[in-house]
């Protein structure tokens, strides 16, 4: 492939990836994003595979392709597999772990391009080279021990609890200045760099584990965009140690969409940006998670399933708040369907949705685009919470967290100041989950013993079925 041939493909791929951004930010237009961003991502490999930079740096022929070959088809095969398997609520247990891929990757590029005995370039050239090849390997080993804390965090394999050592913020800064001074040394003196770039990936592994390790259960949410946005820069990095344009361009994107998710994550979660930027939030501040398993304490009326299909059928507006459960349960598509049945009645209907429900940033979205609920009224936190006092019922599906009062009355909770959808302003409220078990978060949730709450126990799918044949029953 001709040089100026692999640079148009590659102005075509980042356009396609930078259109793919632009589509998925819109329901509307999720799919073709993400069509963009397949078809862009083939042309990368494939310009990559094919263009000079395989031949020129491999030198090798027929072999490089069979050595590629070798790589990227089990690769392939294991990552669609796992794809198809994961399910929805494991989903950012998967993002983690390919975060983890991408900065073990940079580390890894790092060290094979300071140890290439044909990649030394001298002068400028070459202490620019070196900066890209330590910056790029400590950006790396970071996201890659923090991302598979994360990991393990996010499947409960160690307690969401944050690790709060004495002095950590002083422990952080040391490790900091540590790297500083190594990187300080591995320019100097390139030829006897190998131990101070080893001697800071060790470093840079410590600190990613400690610095995710310092967050609280609460606040993953964040975590996963933030290194999100790590891995960006870390294949940014890989892309300036490789010189390929294309992976800088995309590192990029990823690293900077991922710091803007970030930025709207922490607002969801009313966390600063920084402390995050940081690590080791959701420690201070009184945002200790409580331990998992905190019952609820005070008194629940419920309801029966009759008492709710009456309420639906006297209701002139309803709202529906779907969480975690609700993607648990896999209850979306009798939701549409009962959505499609009211608003036939002429009821006023509408789904709101609080920015962290469920476990990964628009899951409920996904949920109720796969049920093919309308685009239209589905509506966000900030465009709904004004409604409620003028809604006769909201029905809460497997959701917790995200309508609990206490972020708002209670200082010493660990989701204080977190934003929440008030749906206790409405006239009735139905909260559909199997018992008293607790949310994410592990608190209490005041808003089961409010006046206006009625609790209605039980399979949310399963109820939400037994709703639906009554409500055409009748
Ligand atoms: P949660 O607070 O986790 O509450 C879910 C509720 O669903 C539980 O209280 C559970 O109560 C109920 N439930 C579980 N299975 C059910 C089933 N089959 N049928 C009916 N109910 C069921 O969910 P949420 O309100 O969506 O809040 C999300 C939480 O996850 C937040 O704390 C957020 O910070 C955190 N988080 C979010 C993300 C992102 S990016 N969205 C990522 C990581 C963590 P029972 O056991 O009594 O049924």
């Amino acid at each position: 492939m001709s040089y100026s041939l692999l640079t148009v493909t590659y102005i075509a791929a980042s356009a396609l990836f930078i259109m793919s951004l632009g589509g998925l930010s819109r329901q509307e237009t999720a799919r073709r994003g993400n069509l963009y961003g397949i078809i862009g991502m083939l042309l990368a490999v494939l310009a990559t595979a094919f263009g000079q930079n395989l031949a020129g740096a491999m030198n090798v022929g027929s072999s490089g392709f069979a050595m590629l070959a070798v790589a990227i088809v089990p690769g392939a095969i294991i990552g669609a597999t796992l794809a198809a398997r994961v399910a929805m609520t494991s989903m950012p247990e998967l993002v983690a772990v390919l975060h983890s891929f991408v900065g073990a990757a940079a580390v890894l590029v790092g060290l094979a391009s300071f140890l290439d005995p044909g990649a030394h370039p001298t002068g400028t050239e070459g202490t620019i080279h070196n900066v890209e090849i330590f910056i790029g390997v400590f950006i790396g080993a970071i996201t890659f021990t923090g991302s598979v804390i994360a990991f393990l965090k996010l499947r409960g394999s160690i307690g969401g609890k944050p690790l709060a050592l004495p002095g950590r913020h002083l422990m952080n800064l040391a490790m900091l200045l540590g790297c500083a001074f190594l990187g300080y040394q591995f320019l100097a003196d390139n030829h006897h760099g190998l131990q101070p770039l080893l001697i800071m990936t060790g470093i840079a592994c410590v600190l990613g584990v400690h610095m995710v390790m310092a967050i609280g259960g609460a606040d993953m949410p964040v975590v996963v965009s933030m290194l999100n946005s790590y891995s960006g820069w870390a294949a940014a990095a890989a892309g300036f140690m490789l010189s390929n344009d294309l992976l800088i361009v995309t590192g990029a994107l990823v690293g900077s969409s991922g710091a803007i998710l970030s930025y709207i994550m922490c607002k969801a979660m009313a966390r600063s940006f920084l402390s995050v930027i940081a690590g080791g939030f959701g420690s201070d501040s009184g945002a200790v998670a409580a331990p998992k398993g905190d019952a609820p304490v005070g008194e629940c009326k419920e309801y029966s399933l009759d008492e709710v299909v009456q309420a639906l059928r006297d209701a002139r507006s309803v709202i529906v708040v779907p969480g975690y459960g609700m993607a648990v349960a896999q209850a979306q598509h009798p939701v549409a369907e009962i959505t499609k049945l009211l608003r036939a009645r002429g009821c006023d209907f509408h789904f709101a949705i609080h920015p962290v429900a469920g476990r990964l940033p628009g899951h409920m979205n996904v949920l109720l685009a796969e049920a093919n609920v309308p685009y239209d009224i589905v509506m966000e936190m900030d465009e709904i919470n004004s409604d409620f006092p003028t809604t006769d019922v909201v029905l809460v599906i497997g959701a917790n967290d995200i309508v609990n009062p206490g972020a708002q009355d209670d200082p010493s909770s660990p989701i204080a100041g977190m934003p929440v959808l008030e749906v206790w302003k409405s006239r009735l409220v139905v909260v559909m989950k199997r018992g008293k078990g607790v949310g994410y978060a592990g608190v209490d949730n005041p808003l089961f013993y409010k006046d206006c709450t009625r609790m209605l126990y039980g399979d949310a799918k399963k109820n939400v079925d037994a709703l639906l044949t009554r409500l055409r029953d009748e």
